[in-house]
């Protein structure tokens, strides 16, 4: 069972994406707000039952059902307003994150845990820290949803397909994040070799800021993050060994320790199974220790 904690926008997103991926036979929808989950749920399984599709979907108040589920989903807590960072999210969420914490160990104990509120890097070590679970089974969605923006940028400038296109970004999930165009490729093609430095540059930019004018556009960002979610799921459940950039507890690698932030790692059944080590330049080396820096100085406020 999988289960996602947190049922407004991107939770039924994420919810709608997993279920559409039939990696799983049940969801459940967990939120504060009485209705709100069992509403999702029933809105969700209409249009399974449209499909075809035997993913059910259940939607609750009570924390004590999520009771042996396998995977679960944290995006309980305040999002972003226009105009603000996601680190400003770090007070309002911190003691939510903690509650929900807490709860996960009490009832679901085997899970795995993939911490989605913002900001997502100190979330997810206040979550590592709380739950008391292995390293490896609590690994935060931040970068694949800023590699998705990448992607979009190259696939703007390029015009070739988003299926050609391998990007990576790694870092703080916020305004250090360090998208790696020397790491990102058109069909094995270089980035470098096919877009000038100036309009790399530019993508990088953009890839920063994008979610922000989302958010000024539509008050929120939505089915890129509900999917992103969804794809780290899959990768789990399938126990793909997809290395993709995730939120976790850094013990040495990098050359940082006691700190969470996005990194490369080998997604399978059992979580993150292994941080896989980059050569970074000076540059990348630069942008990645301000975001280990602007998280470290974050997680030094939360109260654990
Ligand atoms: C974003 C939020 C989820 O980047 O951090 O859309």
């Amino acid at each position: 069972m999988i289960t996602i904690i947190g049922s407004g926008k991107v939770g039924g997103a994420a919810a709608l994406f997993t279920a559409l991926r039939k990696v799983t036979d049940e969801i459940l929808l967990l939120d504060i707000i009485q209705g709100l989950p069992q509403g999702e749920a029933m809105d969700l399984n209409h249009m399974l039952s449209e499909k075809g599709i035997d993913v059910n979907i259940r939607g609750s108040n009570d924390y004590s059902e999520m009771k042996g589920s396998d995977i679960v989903v944290v995006v309980a807590g305040s999002g972003r307003k226009p105009g603000m960072t996601r680190m400003d999210l770090l007070k309002i969420n911190t003691s939510i994150i903690k509650g929900v914490a807490e709860n996960i160990k009490k009832y679901a104990k085997e899970s795995i845990i993939i911490p989605v509120t913002n900001p997502l890097d100190p979330m997810a070590y206040l979550t590592y820290k709380v739950s008391g679970f292995q390293k490896n089974r609590v690994f935060g969605m931040g970068n694949m949803l800023d590699l998705s923006r990448f992607v979009q940028f190259i696939h703007e400038s390029t015009g070739y397909s988003r299926n050609s296109i391998r990007a990576l970004v790694i870092g703080e999930h916020g305004e250090n994040m360090l998208p790696l165009p020397r790491y990102s490729t058109v069909a094995g093609i270089p980035l470098l070799s096919i877009l000038s430095r100036d309009k790399i540059e530019a993508i990088v930019q953009g890839t920063r800021q994008v979610a922000a004018k989302v958010i000024e556009l539509k008050g929120a960002t939505v089915h890129a993050p509900g999917n992103a979610i969804s794809t780290i799921i899959e990768a789990v459940v399938r126990d793909t060994k997809q290395v993709m950039p995730v939120a976790t507890y850094l013990d040495g690698e990098y050359g940082y320790s006691d700190v969470s932030i996005g990194v490369p790692a080998v997604i399978g059944k059992n979580g993150a199974e292994k941080v896989v080590e980059l050569d970074l330049d000076s540059g990348e080396e630069e942008w990645f220790k301000k975001g280990i820096e602007s998280v470290k100085s974050a997680i030094s406020n939360l109260t654990i």
